[in-house]
């Protein structure tokens, strides 16, 4: 199959991107960024898939992007920008798919988010509604949050001398095993909502801060976060978890103890 990938320059895009490549698929990556050197979207391209430059707040490039696309894979984020990128620009990306004869459009969500009062996770819920009401045919994929996030997030509060703590429960999984999903519904063909996925561990933000301090040997103290009350109790809640979602696979820790997938030994090869 002939495969855009919008956010293929990201963390999951480019893991649906290599997936699909590795099974034989074509595959064009979209950003608004063409991939830097030594990045694994260049290793992506130097072993044949495609880039487009194209923006969705815009819809610059969509027409040329999309042209001859048998499936698209939206992975695209920003979460500034979310309601004008992801829900806006996915208002645009889909017209733009129904101009351009796209068959399927593969959407990733986060489980949870009707019930967390965060900016971010109402704009996910309105792009869902753009997808679900929109005019092309569509799997829609929940997953709970990836472990790279959580990675980030430490690493950024640790500039700080702190890491984030506390009650909140988290779930999180490795995006590898979300993009083999995705890569499936592509070849599934329009299923609609697919059942949702979540990481093989229920942990509180605490514990996982701890296993990020332990396994990057670094002496900070954890620190639990001041959540506003109602964002508070649905974290520690476990609204942003699915336990009977749970799949196998690293949890956070061996994650962190993983050397990173080398993309252009898997995907040259
Ligand atoms: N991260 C998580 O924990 C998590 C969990 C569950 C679901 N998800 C969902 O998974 C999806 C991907 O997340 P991610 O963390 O993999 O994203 P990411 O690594 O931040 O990648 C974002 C991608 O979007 C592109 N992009 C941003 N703005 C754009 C625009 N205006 N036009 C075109 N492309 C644009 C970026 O490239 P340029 O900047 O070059 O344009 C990049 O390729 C999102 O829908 C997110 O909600 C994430």
């Amino acid at each position: 199959m002939d495969v855009a990938v919008i956010g293929g320059t990201g963390v999951l895009g480019g893991l649906v991107a290599r997936t699909l490549l590795e099974g034989g698929d074509q595959v064009r990556l979209v950003s608004r960024s063409a991939p830097a050197a030594g990045s694994a979207a260049a290793a992506l391209v130097a072993a044949g898939a495609g880039h487009h430059v194209a923006d969705l707040r815009s819809g610059d490039g969509l027409a040329a992007a999309l042209g001859g696309a048998d499936a698209v894979v939206d992975a695209v984020n920003d979460p500034r920008g979310a309601k004008q990128v992801m829900v806006e620009g996915g208002g645009r990306l889909l017209a733009a798919e129904a101009a351009a004869g796209v068959g399927h459009h593969v959407a990733v969500s986060i489980v949870g988010i009707e019930q967390v009062p965060l900016a971010y996770y109402t704009a996910k819920l309105a792009q869902e509604r753009v997808v679900t009401d929109g005019p092309v045919p569509w799997s829609l994929l929940r997953a709970t949050q990836f472990h790279q996030l959580l990675d980030q997030a430490f690493a950024a509060a640790a500039r700080l001398r702190l890491l984030p703590g506390g009650a909140a429960q988290v779930q999180p999984i490795d995006p590898a095993i979300v993009a083999a999903r995705l890569a499936d519904a592509v070849h599934a063909g329009p299923c609609g909502r697919l059942p949702q996925l979540g990481g093989p561990r229920v942990q509180t933000l605490g514990e996982l801060a701890r296993e990020w301090r332990a396994a990057r040997g670094r002496r900070l103290p954890v620190v639990p976060l001041p959540w506003p009350p109602r964002l508070g109790r649905a974290l520690r809640g476990g609204s942003l978890t699915a336990p009977d979602a749970a799949v196998e696979g690293p949890a956070f820790a061996q994650w962190l103890a993983q050397p990173p997938a080398d993309v252009a030994e898997s995907v040259l090869r």
